[in-house]
């Protein structure tokens, strides 16, 4: 995910010179399958604009404006003046919000999973079926739970199903807005992603629909080894 992109060249009035700091930038994550692997409940045409575009758009961002902070980080070491600490403030909601958009859809595209490779399906030996059992009763109280959050969110955000280290990891759904992600204590075993774009294409108006129709495939096997592991691995 991550690509060294080694040394830059630039120029300074007439002649080249070379900056010094090494510059890194994120890229797409690989799929674990094809844009048409998750019909019918997501469109092919639906993962291809999202992915493509949409979460393409999130790492250019990202890569964009840490490059910009990475510039003035240098000139702040000519000039300390609170004009380019003041400029690389102005940056911090970019990277926050187009850094929050690239993780927030890693996190998306491996949790799901197509229908016929176990999509929607979670096993009931693991530990995480036992907590949703303890906790909610059954997995469909926790997706009810879930989709009331997602059918909460005015504008565009996310729910995760998470579990709630500083609660004795205790699974909890929350929600958030725009690119907010979940950070921290806060280990995110399901993201759904609930901007339009993720569903407007094939379900229009009808939301709830989508977010009925996306547990069908869920990669809960993923879901269960982040909560054992009480991380995350998603490059
Ligand atoms: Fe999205």
């Amino acid at each position: 995910m991550l690509a060294r992109t080694g040394l830059k060249y630039g120029t300074k009035g007439n002649s080249k010179v070379l900056s010094t700091f090494v510059r890194n930038k994120i890229t797409l994550p690989d799929l674990d399958w094809d844009f048409g692997d998750l019909e019918p409940y997501i469109s092919g045409q639906i993962n291809e604009i999202h992915y493509k575009k949409h979460h393409q758009a999130y790492v250019d961002g990202f890569n964009t404006n840490t490059e910009k902070v990475l510039e003035l980080n240098e000139e702040l070491k000519k000039d300390p003046s609170p004009k380019i600490v003041r400029e690389i403030l102005g940056l911090q909601h970019n990277i926050r919000f187009h850094g929050g958009g690239f993780t927030n859809h890693c996190l998306f595209w491996k949790n799901l999973t197509p229908e016929k490779e176990g999509g929607g399906h979670l096993s009931k030996d693991t530990g995480l079926s036992e907590a949703i059992k303890k906790q909610f009763g059954s997995k469909d109280e926790l997706i009810k739970l879930t989709n009331e959050k997602l059918a909460g969110i005015q504008g565009s955000g996310w729910a995760f199903i998470v579990k709630n280290l500083e609660n004795g990891g205790k699974l909890e759904v929350v929600q958030r807005y725009n690119q907010d992600t979940v950070t921290g204590r806060l280990i995110p075993l399901v993201a759904i992603d609930a901007w339009e774009h993720a569903y407007y294409l094939q379900y229009q108006n009808k939301k709830v629909d989508y977010f009925k129709a996306i547990w069908n495939v869920i990669n809960w096997e993923e879901a269960a080894k982040r909560y054992d592991n009480e991380t995350i691995n998603i490059s």
